[in-house]
Protein backbone atom coordinates (compact mmCIF):
# COMPACT_ATOMS: atom_id res chain seq x y z
CA UNK A 1 0.00 0.00 0.00
CA UNK A 2 2.43 2.41 1.23
CA UNK A 3 4.77 1.97 -2.38
CA UNK A 4 1.46 2.30 -4.09
CA UNK A 5 0.40 5.81 -2.36
CA UNK A 6 4.23 7.07 -2.23
CA UNK A 7 4.01 6.42 -6.30
CA UNK A 8 0.66 8.65 -6.58
CA UNK A 9 2.37 11.28 -4.28
CA UNK A 10 5.50 11.08 -6.45
CA UNK A 11 3.49 11.12 -9.78
CA UNK A 12 0.85 14.02 -8.87
CA UNK A 13 3.88 16.68 -6.84
CA UNK A 14 0.58 18.38 -5.21
CA UNK A 15 -1.90 17.62 -2.91
CA UNK A 16 -3.72 14.50 -2.76
CA UNK A 17 -6.67 14.06 -0.41
CA UNK A 18 -7.01 10.77 1.76
CA UNK A 19 -10.97 10.61 0.57
CA UNK A 20 -9.06 10.33 -2.92
CA UNK A 21 -6.33 7.34 -1.66
CA UNK A 22 -8.54 5.71 0.23
CA UNK A 23 -11.20 5.38 -2.98
CA UNK A 24 -8.53 4.71 -5.60
CA UNK A 25 -6.59 1.66 -3.10
CA UNK A 26 -10.19 0.61 -2.10
CA UNK A 27 -9.00 0.97 1.53
CA UNK A 28 -9.66 3.06 4.98
CA UNK A 29 -8.61 6.32 5.52
CA UNK A 30 -7.02 4.93 8.85
CA UNK A 31 -5.23 2.39 6.57
CA UNK A 32 -3.95 5.25 4.24
CA UNK A 33 -3.08 7.54 7.39
CA UNK A 34 -0.84 4.53 8.90
CA UNK A 35 0.52 3.92 5.12
CA UNK A 36 1.63 7.49 4.94
CA UNK A 37 2.78 7.55 8.82
CA UNK A 38 5.19 4.06 7.35
CA UNK A 39 6.46 6.31 5.04
CA UNK A 40 7.62 9.16 6.85
CA UNK A 41 9.32 6.76 9.17
CA UNK A 42 11.15 5.80 6.32
CA UNK A 43 12.68 9.05 5.60
CA UNK A 44 9.82 10.89 3.35
CA UNK A 45 9.06 14.44 4.15
CA UNK A 46 5.44 14.44 3.49
CA UNK A 47 2.97 17.39 4.28
CA UNK A 48 -0.26 17.09 5.84
CA UNK A 49 -3.09 19.98 5.38
CA UNK A 50 -6.37 19.62 6.23
CA UNK A 51 -8.89 20.05 3.50
CA UNK A 52 -6.08 19.79 1.38
CA UNK A 53 -4.55 16.09 1.71
CA UNK A 54 -1.04 14.92 1.65
CA UNK A 55 2.18 16.37 -0.58
CA UNK A 56 5.10 14.20 -0.66
CA UNK A 57 7.67 17.36 0.28
CA UNK A 58 11.34 15.83 -0.24
CA UNK A 59 12.45 12.48 -1.54
CA UNK A 60 15.44 13.48 -2.98
CA UNK A 61 17.69 14.15 0.39
CA UNK A 62 16.78 10.08 1.32
CA UNK A 63 18.13 7.37 -0.12
CA UNK A 64 15.44 4.48 0.10
CA UNK A 65 15.48 1.95 -2.68
CA UNK A 66 12.05 0.47 -3.38
CA UNK A 67 9.94 -0.60 -6.17
CA UNK A 68 7.66 2.80 -6.02
CA UNK A 69 11.09 4.73 -6.12
CA UNK A 70 12.66 2.83 -8.74
CA UNK A 71 9.57 2.77 -10.96
CA UNK A 72 8.52 6.61 -11.14
CA UNK A 73 12.52 7.35 -12.08
CA UNK A 74 12.44 5.09 -14.59
CA UNK A 75 12.18 6.73 -18.59
CA UNK A 76 13.12 3.91 -20.39
CA UNK A 77 11.21 2.23 -23.30
CA UNK A 78 12.87 -1.19 -22.44
CA UNK A 79 15.51 -1.53 -20.22
CA UNK A 80 13.99 -2.47 -16.67
CA UNK A 81 10.69 -3.24 -17.75
CA UNK A 82 9.83 -5.39 -16.07
CA UNK A 83 11.52 -4.36 -13.09
CA UNK A 84 11.98 -6.54 -10.13
CA UNK A 85 12.77 -5.33 -6.97
CA UNK A 86 14.17 -7.28 -3.64
CA UNK A 87 14.79 -6.65 -0.55
CA UNK A 88 17.24 -9.35 -0.19
CA UNK A 89 18.06 -11.99 -2.71
CA UNK A 90 21.00 -14.62 -2.96
CA UNK A 91 22.10 -13.33 -6.28
CA UNK A 92 20.34 -11.11 -8.78
CA UNK A 93 22.03 -12.34 -11.26
CA UNK A 94 21.02 -15.86 -10.46
CA UNK A 95 17.68 -14.42 -10.24
CA UNK A 96 17.65 -13.34 -13.80
CA UNK A 97 18.55 -16.49 -15.03
CA UNK A 98 15.77 -18.99 -13.55
CA UNK A 99 13.61 -15.85 -14.36
CA UNK A 100 14.69 -16.45 -17.69
CA UNK A 101 14.65 -20.22 -17.53
CA UNK A 102 10.75 -19.31 -16.86
CA UNK A 103 10.13 -17.25 -19.78
CA UNK A 104 10.84 -13.66 -19.07
CA UNK A 105 12.26 -11.48 -21.71
CA UNK A 106 14.82 -9.07 -22.96
CA UNK A 107 14.85 -6.06 -20.74
CA UNK A 108 13.91 -7.42 -17.39
CA UNK A 109 15.95 -6.06 -14.32
CA UNK A 110 16.17 -7.53 -10.75
CA UNK A 111 17.23 -4.77 -8.23
CA UNK A 112 18.21 -5.54 -4.85
CA UNK A 113 19.44 -4.07 -1.64
CA UNK A 114 21.65 -6.77 0.14
CA UNK A 115 22.65 -10.24 -1.98
CA UNK A 116 23.31 -13.35 0.61
CA UNK A 117 25.36 -14.85 -2.28
CA UNK A 118 26.69 -12.47 -4.32
CA UNK A 119 29.31 -13.22 -7.60
CA UNK A 120 32.14 -11.42 -8.76
CA UNK A 121 34.26 -12.25 -11.41
CA UNK A 122 36.81 -15.27 -11.25
CA UNK A 123 35.21 -16.98 -9.01
CA UNK A 124 35.15 -14.35 -5.93
CA UNK A 125 32.45 -13.38 -3.75
CA UNK A 126 30.86 -10.12 -4.49
CA UNK A 127 30.21 -8.81 -0.73
CA UNK A 128 26.72 -7.39 -1.27
CA UNK A 129 25.50 -6.19 2.65
CA UNK A 130 22.08 -3.82 3.87
CA UNK A 131 24.79 -1.07 3.66
CA UNK A 132 22.83 1.68 0.79
CA UNK A 133 24.90 -0.16 -2.26
CA UNK A 134 23.27 -1.50 -5.77
CA UNK A 135 22.88 -5.01 -6.60
CA UNK A 136 21.40 -4.76 -10.00
CA UNK A 137 20.89 -7.43 -13.37
CA UNK A 138 19.61 -7.33 -16.40
CA UNK A 139 18.39 -10.27 -18.55
CA UNK A 140 19.37 -9.62 -22.31
CA UNK A 141 18.22 -11.70 -25.25
CA UNK A 142 21.14 -9.89 -27.78
CA UNK A 143 20.49 -10.44 -31.57
CA UNK A 144 24.01 -10.44 -32.16
CA UNK A 145 27.04 -13.28 -33.05
CA UNK A 146 28.00 -15.11 -29.70
CA UNK A 147 31.63 -13.67 -30.17
CA UNK A 148 30.05 -10.17 -29.55
CA UNK A 149 28.45 -11.08 -26.04
CA UNK A 150 31.74 -10.19 -24.12
CA UNK A 151 31.77 -6.39 -25.34
CA UNK A 152 28.36 -6.13 -23.48
CA UNK A 153 30.52 -5.79 -20.31
CA UNK A 154 32.03 -2.79 -21.66
CA UNK A 155 28.79 -1.50 -22.76
CA UNK A 156 27.88 -1.41 -19.55
CA UNK A 157 30.89 -0.38 -17.98
CA UNK A 158 30.88 3.03 -20.07
CA UNK A 159 26.50 3.56 -18.81
CA UNK A 160 27.53 3.43 -15.20
CA UNK A 161 30.41 6.01 -16.35
CA UNK A 162 27.97 7.98 -18.29
CA UNK A 163 25.34 8.13 -15.27
CA UNK A 164 28.22 8.68 -12.71
CA UNK A 165 29.36 11.47 -14.85
CA UNK A 166 26.20 13.41 -14.64
CA UNK A 167 25.77 13.03 -11.02
CA UNK A 168 25.79 16.57 -9.17
CA UNK A 169 29.75 16.12 -8.09
CA UNK A 170 32.83 18.31 -7.04
CA UNK A 171 35.51 18.54 -9.47
CA UNK A 172 37.73 16.99 -7.50
CA UNK A 173 35.75 13.87 -7.83
CA UNK A 174 36.98 11.71 -10.98
CA UNK A 175 35.29 8.96 -11.89
CA UNK A 176 37.09 6.50 -14.82
CA UNK A 177 36.68 2.87 -16.33
CA UNK A 178 39.62 0.52 -15.48
CA UNK A 179 39.51 -1.72 -18.57
CA UNK A 180 37.70 -3.90 -18.88
CA UNK A 181 34.69 -3.15 -16.57
CA UNK A 182 35.82 -1.63 -13.40
CA UNK A 183 34.74 1.42 -12.40
CA UNK A 184 36.97 3.40 -10.53
CA UNK A 185 36.62 7.15 -8.39
CA UNK A 186 39.40 9.03 -7.52
CA UNK A 187 39.22 11.63 -4.88
CA UNK A 188 41.78 14.12 -5.94
CA UNK A 189 44.34 14.91 -3.59
CA UNK A 190 46.29 16.88 -5.47
CA UNK A 191 48.98 14.21 -6.72
CA UNK A 192 50.08 13.79 -10.67
CA UNK A 193 47.90 12.04 -12.19
CA UNK A 194 50.48 8.79 -13.03
CA UNK A 195 50.22 8.91 -8.77
CA UNK A 196 46.48 9.87 -8.43
CA UNK A 197 44.80 6.59 -6.16
CA UNK A 198 41.73 5.57 -8.16
CA UNK A 199 39.32 3.23 -6.29
CA UNK A 200 36.89 0.60 -7.13
CA UNK A 201 33.56 1.70 -6.81
CA UNK A 202 31.45 -0.98 -9.02
CA UNK A 203 32.14 -4.09 -10.79
CA UNK A 204 30.20 -5.93 -13.46
CA UNK A 205 29.68 -9.62 -13.74
CA UNK A 206 28.45 -11.17 -17.34
CA UNK A 207 27.49 -14.36 -18.21
CA UNK A 208 25.84 -16.23 -20.90
CA UNK A 209 24.54 -18.95 -21.80
CA UNK A 210 24.20 -20.68 -24.86
CA UNK A 211 21.66 -22.60 -26.89
CA UNK A 212 22.40 -24.85 -29.92
CA UNK A 213 25.42 -22.27 -30.71
CA UNK A 214 23.10 -19.50 -30.53
CA UNK A 215 22.94 -17.22 -27.27
CA UNK A 216 20.13 -18.11 -25.12
CA UNK A 217 20.85 -15.37 -22.79
CA UNK A 218 22.97 -12.46 -21.29
CA UNK A 219 22.54 -11.24 -17.62
CA UNK A 220 24.72 -8.44 -17.02
CA UNK A 221 25.11 -7.55 -12.86
CA UNK A 222 26.25 -4.70 -12.11
CA UNK A 223 27.23 -3.76 -8.41
CA UNK A 224 27.67 -0.05 -7.08
CA UNK A 225 28.97 0.82 -3.88
CA UNK A 226 27.04 4.01 -2.95
CA UNK A 227 26.08 4.99 0.70
CA UNK A 228 28.39 2.23 2.31
CA UNK A 229 30.49 4.14 4.81
CA UNK A 230 33.09 1.18 5.80
CA UNK A 231 34.85 -1.78 3.94
CA UNK A 232 36.24 -5.32 4.85
CA UNK A 233 39.97 -4.94 5.50
CA UNK A 234 40.74 -7.53 2.39
CA UNK A 235 38.88 -4.60 0.39
CA UNK A 236 39.96 -1.06 2.14
CA UNK A 237 42.82 -0.62 -0.09
CA UNK A 238 41.40 -1.08 -3.33
CA UNK A 239 37.49 -0.21 -3.02
CA UNK A 240 35.56 2.79 -1.83
CA UNK A 241 31.80 3.96 -2.36
CA UNK A 242 30.52 6.99 -3.84
CA UNK A 243 29.21 8.67 -1.19
CA UNK A 244 32.91 8.53 0.58
CA UNK A 245 34.33 10.32 -2.72
CA UNK A 246 31.34 12.65 -2.99
CA UNK A 247 31.02 13.48 0.49
CA UNK A 248 27.12 13.31 0.41
CA UNK A 249 24.28 10.50 0.49
CA UNK A 250 23.55 10.01 -3.42
CA UNK A 251 19.66 8.87 -3.92
CA UNK A 252 20.02 5.31 -5.52
CA UNK A 253 16.48 4.88 -7.49
CA UNK A 254 17.97 8.12 -9.03
CA UNK A 255 21.53 6.44 -9.83
CA UNK A 256 19.62 3.74 -10.84
CA UNK A 257 17.44 5.13 -13.58
CA UNK A 258 19.77 7.11 -15.08
CA UNK A 259 22.35 3.68 -15.12
CA UNK A 260 19.37 2.31 -17.64
CA UNK A 261 18.48 4.93 -19.73
CA UNK A 262 22.28 4.92 -20.91
CA UNK A 263 22.31 1.76 -21.37
CA UNK A 264 19.15 1.64 -23.32
CA UNK A 265 20.61 4.28 -25.75
CA UNK A 266 24.64 2.64 -25.75
CA UNK A 267 23.13 -1.08 -26.50
CA UNK A 268 20.88 0.34 -29.49
CA UNK A 269 24.41 1.41 -30.87
CA UNK A 270 26.31 -1.42 -30.12
CA UNK A 271 23.84 -3.86 -31.63
CA UNK A 272 23.43 -1.88 -35.22
CA UNK A 273 27.50 -2.93 -35.47
CA UNK A 274 27.67 -5.61 -32.93
CA UNK A 275 31.07 -4.04 -32.17
CA UNK A 276 31.99 -0.97 -29.97
CA UNK A 277 33.02 1.16 -33.10
CA UNK A 278 30.08 3.51 -32.42
CA UNK A 279 30.45 3.64 -28.39
CA UNK A 280 34.58 4.19 -28.08
CA UNK A 281 35.45 7.24 -28.29
CA UNK A 282 32.59 7.77 -24.88
CA UNK A 283 34.74 4.96 -23.87
CA UNK A 284 38.04 6.11 -23.69
CA UNK A 285 37.01 9.06 -22.46
CA UNK A 286 36.68 7.43 -19.37
CA UNK A 287 39.27 4.77 -19.80
CA UNK A 288 41.72 6.02 -16.91
CA UNK A 289 44.36 3.12 -18.29
CA UNK A 290 45.11 5.35 -21.13
CA UNK A 291 48.93 6.94 -20.51
CA UNK A 292 49.55 4.66 -17.83
CA UNK A 293 51.96 1.70 -17.38
CA UNK A 294 50.02 -1.52 -16.73
CA UNK A 295 51.20 -5.09 -16.16
CA UNK A 296 49.72 -7.73 -18.29
CA UNK A 297 48.95 -11.05 -16.64
CA UNK A 298 49.17 -13.20 -19.27
CA UNK A 299 49.48 -16.98 -18.89
CA UNK A 300 51.91 -16.78 -21.94
CA UNK A 301 54.28 -14.91 -20.16
CA UNK A 302 53.97 -11.48 -18.41
CA UNK A 303 54.48 -7.86 -19.56
CA UNK A 304 54.75 -4.49 -18.93
CA UNK A 305 54.14 -1.53 -21.08
CA UNK A 306 51.82 1.81 -21.78
CA UNK A 307 48.23 1.26 -22.21
CA UNK A 308 46.45 3.13 -25.16
CA UNK A 309 43.12 3.11 -25.88
CA UNK A 310 40.47 0.20 -26.88
CA UNK A 311 40.12 -1.99 -30.75
CA UNK A 312 37.06 -1.99 -32.06
CA UNK A 313 35.80 -5.28 -30.61
CA UNK A 314 36.96 -3.84 -27.14
CA UNK A 315 40.98 -5.04 -26.68
CA UNK A 316 43.36 -2.56 -24.55
CA UNK A 317 45.84 -1.51 -26.78
CA UNK A 318 49.78 -1.81 -24.91
CA UNK A 319 52.28 -0.42 -26.40
CA UNK A 320 55.42 -2.78 -25.07
CA UNK A 321 59.19 -0.95 -25.01
CA UNK A 322 61.16 -1.98 -27.94
CA UNK A 323 58.24 -3.20 -30.07
CA UNK A 324 57.00 -1.65 -33.12
CA UNK A 325 53.52 -3.04 -33.18
CA UNK A 326 50.87 -2.52 -30.17
CA UNK A 327 49.76 -5.63 -29.12
CA UNK A 328 46.03 -6.27 -28.17
CA UNK A 329 45.12 -7.44 -24.67
CA UNK A 330 41.44 -9.90 -24.87
CA UNK A 331 39.12 -9.28 -21.76
CA UNK A 332 38.83 -12.98 -21.52
CA UNK A 333 41.34 -14.69 -19.19
CA UNK A 334 44.25 -11.72 -18.92
CA UNK A 335 44.11 -9.81 -16.12
CA UNK A 336 45.63 -5.98 -16.46
CA UNK A 337 47.22 -4.61 -13.04
CA UNK A 338 48.01 -1.27 -12.41
CA UNK A 339 51.96 -0.39 -11.49
CA UNK A 340 51.50 2.28 -9.07
CA UNK A 341 48.15 1.24 -7.76
CA UNK A 342 45.12 -0.34 -8.78
CA UNK A 343 45.03 1.46 -12.14
C1 LIG B 1 33.46 -7.97 -10.02
O1 LIG B 1 34.03 -8.91 -9.45
O2 LIG B 1 34.04 -6.90 -10.21
C2 LIG B 1 32.05 -8.13 -10.48
C3 LIG B 1 31.06 -7.89 -9.40
C4 LIG B 1 29.62 -8.02 -9.84
C5 LIG B 1 28.65 -7.90 -8.69
C6 LIG B 1 27.24 -7.81 -9.13
S1 LIG B 1 26.16 -7.36 -7.83
C7 LIG B 1 24.78 -7.71 -8.81
C8 LIG B 1 25.09 -8.96 -9.58
N1 LIG B 1 24.76 -10.14 -8.82
C9 LIG B 1 25.83 -10.86 -8.49
O3 LIG B 1 25.81 -11.91 -7.84
N2 LIG B 1 26.93 -10.26 -8.97
C10 LIG B 1 26.62 -9.07 -9.73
Amino acid sequence: MKEKILKVLMETGGYVSGQELSEKFGVSRTAVWKAIGQLKNEGYTIEAVTNRGYRLVAAEGGDLLNQAELETRFTTAWAGRPLIYKERTGSTNDDCMMLSDAGAGHGTLVVAGEQTSGKGRRGRAWISPTAGNIYMSILLKPRVKPAAAPMLTLVMALSVYQALEETEHDRSVRFGIKWPNDIVVLKDDGNEKERAVYRKTAGILTEMRMEEMQIKDVVIGTGINVNMRSFPEEIAKTATSLCLAMERTINRAVLTASVWKHFEKDYEIFEKTEDLSGLKKAYEAGLVNIGRTVRVLDPKGEYTGTAGGITDTGELIVHVPGEDAPRCVGAGEISVRGVMDYV
